[in-house]
């Protein structure tokens, strides 16, 4: 059974990154065959990165809490990305979690939900790319969620009901080539 991370992009006290990431989840669970796991970047404490070049690449981190983080990542197949949309790009806590790693990112692959008052296209598009690098395949149909009209007052969540459909896409494209990748690194 592969197991999938919903990981979040957003770490300020308001955020409203949380009430995404558990919708996904929650239509995510009506899947028996899968695990998933909500990964709280939050809830890792990560410094504002500061490892030296040959840490990324042996591991041997000198920040506790990227420890923690590595085995974590270590431990999924493929990964949902929950950003908002900040100055056109993703959080820095997002960038930072993402930076701290790349073996442990190596050769899975990601689904991208975003949101922000241009539905977060902008984000999801750079977080597309930012991932080629640490080699996460991302796939193309991506849930885009307007702060206008998917959230009540831009903070209450309330997604239209369309969007269930476009995240449930998403997630089998996800869950396939996490299947498929999985058997590259064995
Ligand atoms: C510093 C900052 C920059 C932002 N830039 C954008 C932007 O470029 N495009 C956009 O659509 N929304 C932008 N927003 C609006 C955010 O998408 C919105 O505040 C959202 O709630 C942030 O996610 P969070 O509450 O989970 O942190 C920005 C918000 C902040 C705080």
């Amino acid at each position: 059974m592969v197991k999938i991370g919903i990981i979040t992009g957003s770490t300020r006290d308001s955020r409203v990154n949380l009430q995404v990431a558990e919708w996904v989840k929650s239509i995510a669970d009506r899947r028996t065959d899968v695990e998933f796991e909500l990964v709280d970047i939050k809830d890792y404490n990560l410094p504002k990165f500061n490892e030296p070049i040959p840490a990324i690449m042996s591991q041997d981190y000198q920040a506790p809490e990227a420890r923690v983080w590595s085995e974590k990542i270590s431990e999924l197949d493929g990964f949902v990305f929950v950003t908002p949309e900040y100055n056109k790009s993703i959080t820095s806590g997002l960038k930072d979690a993402i930076d701290y790693l790349y073996i442990e990112w190596n050769n899975k692959a990601a689904g991208i939900v975003s949101y922000g008052s241009t539905l977060g296209v902008s984000a999801a598009n750079n977080l597309r790319l930012i991932l080629t690098v640490p080699k996460v395949a991302t796939v193309g149909t991506h849930p885009a969620l307007s702060l206008f009209t998917d959230f009540e007052e831009m903070r209450t969540f309330n997604p239209a009901p369309f969007h269930e459909e476009t995240v449930q896409t998403m997630l089998n494209e996800v869950v396939a080539w996490s299947t498929a990748l999985k058997t590259i690194r064995e």
